[in-house]
């Protein structure tokens, strides 16, 4: 048997602990299953106030010591273990930094000092270690606010038991960097040669996730297709010449979802199970979502949902750009799920005034409705202009609600085109994010509901006997951990041979 890894995730959110995105379902899920095939798998994230998940948490006596530039600063380490795992958890208490409910905007409400909460943990979480007296293989980092963990790998703690550790980042998302003042590197106690073009700096500011990117020993994100857009100028946010230049260690691997959450077969949350097999608890899920979006109770209606962030990434701003015309055109209901912008909140607001019973809106974040949407809608809407992944269009295809998405990152990757000749696929993909792509895809799916009923029940069943279990993409991080773990020790070897 391969041998077990000591592995060490560092992530500003986990799910259930906390979650902003869909990055906590990957920590978490990754975790148990890396957990399952034998690792020693800790992880280690900010203690933000208000965490109900982590009420069996005990506080070390003595405090963690974290070595920022210039000062030592501290942090009291709250110990438990990943709710479903045995996967250690680390919580960092500060209360400056993460006495705040809020993840990406500490206590003085003020994103500015982001770069001092996020040095901190990236400092702390290599601090940690060593107060555990416990050296991972690997460190597995998450986006930018993790980005400084694998500078201080490779600069401050080279010559330190630390400085074995071989490190890996995934990107889940490249709008998100972490651009703060270059003063930065001088807080968190970097050395100064850091802070250079091929580090770093980026046009004369630091920028967390590109020095993360360049020093990190292997790079992931959370698709093939993804990991191809973003080198390019258009999907690499500034940063593709970069990542480029880092192709051989480059991965795109998909993200599974956790089943023991999201299968029809054992949710807990819906008003009745169904499987594949037995579909009867679908139509139960479709009437409670129609009550509970105010929605006419009607079982030959379609459904269109939504489950999302209403961020421009999601292209929603389409779907409301043609409420008017689908209330017009077509015998359907919509019910979408979701906060976000304020100006998309209102339109959704808005169009659900107009056609009572016909269109719905909850803005508002419940996890119970998510899974009801997801559970009783007939169709899932997706139309994102950009996606690493996606976790809504697995979760549909779970319950038998066939995505509708862009061809776009990880949603090419993971749903397959209806073919009317063949009668196969399982969802229906378009290219342009323009309104009017939108609707005629609609129009599509709606014609399918109403026109070709085998179609939609084999579309149906295609969907739901996919497998997105954490299992495959598991083992493929291992690959990524075993070949980083390699690389790192051969470096180590020529570095000592120079010194
Ligand atoms: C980000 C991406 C999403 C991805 C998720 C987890 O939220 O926008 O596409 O599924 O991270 O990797």
């Amino acid at each position: 048997m391969a041998r077990k890894m000591k592995i060490l995730m560092v992530a500003p959110e986990v799910t259930p602990i906390v979650k902003v995105g869909g990055l906590a379902d990957v920590v978490g899920a990754l975790s148990k299953a890396l957990v399952e095939s034998g690792h020693d798998v800790r992880i280690v994230m900010p203690k933000y106030s208000g965490l109900q998940q982590v009420d069996s948490a005990t506080p070390d006596a003595q405090p963690l010591i974290v070595q920022m530039g210039g000062h030592e600063a501290y942090a009291r380490v709250w110990r438990t273990e990943l709710p479903g795992s045995t996967a250690k958890l680390y919580l960092l208490e500060h209360n400056q930094f993460y006495g705040a409910t809020s993840v990406y905007t500490g206590p003085s409400g003020n994103q500015d000092d982001n770069a001092q909460r996020f040095a901190f943990l990236s400092r702390a979480a290599i601090d940690l270690c060593e107060y555990l007296d416990w050296i991972p293989d690997v460190v597995h980092c998450h986006d930018w606010s993790t980005g400084l963990t694998p500078i201080y790998l490779n600069t401050t703690e080279l010559n330190k038991p630390m400085g074995r550790a071989a490190s890996v980042m995934t990107l889940h998302n490249m709008e998100h960097q972490g651009w703060f003042h270059r003063n930065l590197v001088g807080y968190a106690g970097l050395p100064d040669s850091v802070f250079r073009s091929d580090g770093l700096e980026s046009m004369g500011e630091a920028n967390m996730l590109k020095g993360g990117i360049y020093h990190s020993t292997k790079i992931t994100t959370v698709s093939p297709t993804y990991a191809k857009e973003i080198q390019t100028s258009d999907g690499g946010g500034g940063l593709h010449h970069l990542l480029s230049q880092r192709c051989k260690d480059l991965v795109g691997v998909v993200n599974g979802i956790d089943e023991t959450e999201w299968d029809p077969k054992v949710d807990t949350l819906i008003p009745e199970k169904f499987t594949v097999r037995k579909l009867g608890g679908k139509a139960t899920c479709k009437a409670a979502l129609q009550a509970a979006y105010g929605l006419e109770v009607n079982p030959a209606v379609p459904v269109f949902g939504v489950v999302s962030r209403l961020a421009n990434q999601k292209g929603l701003d389409l779907l409301a750009s043609i409420g008017d015309r689908l209330m017009a055109e077509m015998h359907i209901q919509v019910a979408v799920l979701g906060t976000g912008e304020p100006s998309l909140e209102h339109d959704f607001s808005e169009l659900a005034n107009r056609y009572p019973g016909r269109f719905g809106a909850q803005l508002r974040f419940s996890n119970e409705l998510a899974h009801l949407t997801t559970a009783g809608a007939d169709f899932f809407v997706m139309p994102s202009r950009f996606e690493p992944c996606g976790l809504g269009q697995l979760y549909a295809m779970k319950y038998g609600t066939l995505p509708i998405v862009r061809a776009t990152g990880g949603l090419i990757d993971t749903v397959e085109q209806y073919s009317e000749k063949r009668h196969s696929g399982t969802g229906f993909i378009f290219d342009f994010a323009t309104p009017d792509a939108l609707y005629y895809t609609m129009g599509w799916a709606c014609s399918t509901y109403y026109d070709r009923p085998d179609d939609m029940a084999k579309l149906r069943k295609s969907a739901m006997s996919q497998s997105f279990k954490w299992d495959a993409s598991a083992s493929l991080y291992e690959d990524v951990y075993r070949e980083a773990v390699a690389v790192r020790q051969a470096a180590f070897v020529a570095w000592k041979a120079e010194s």
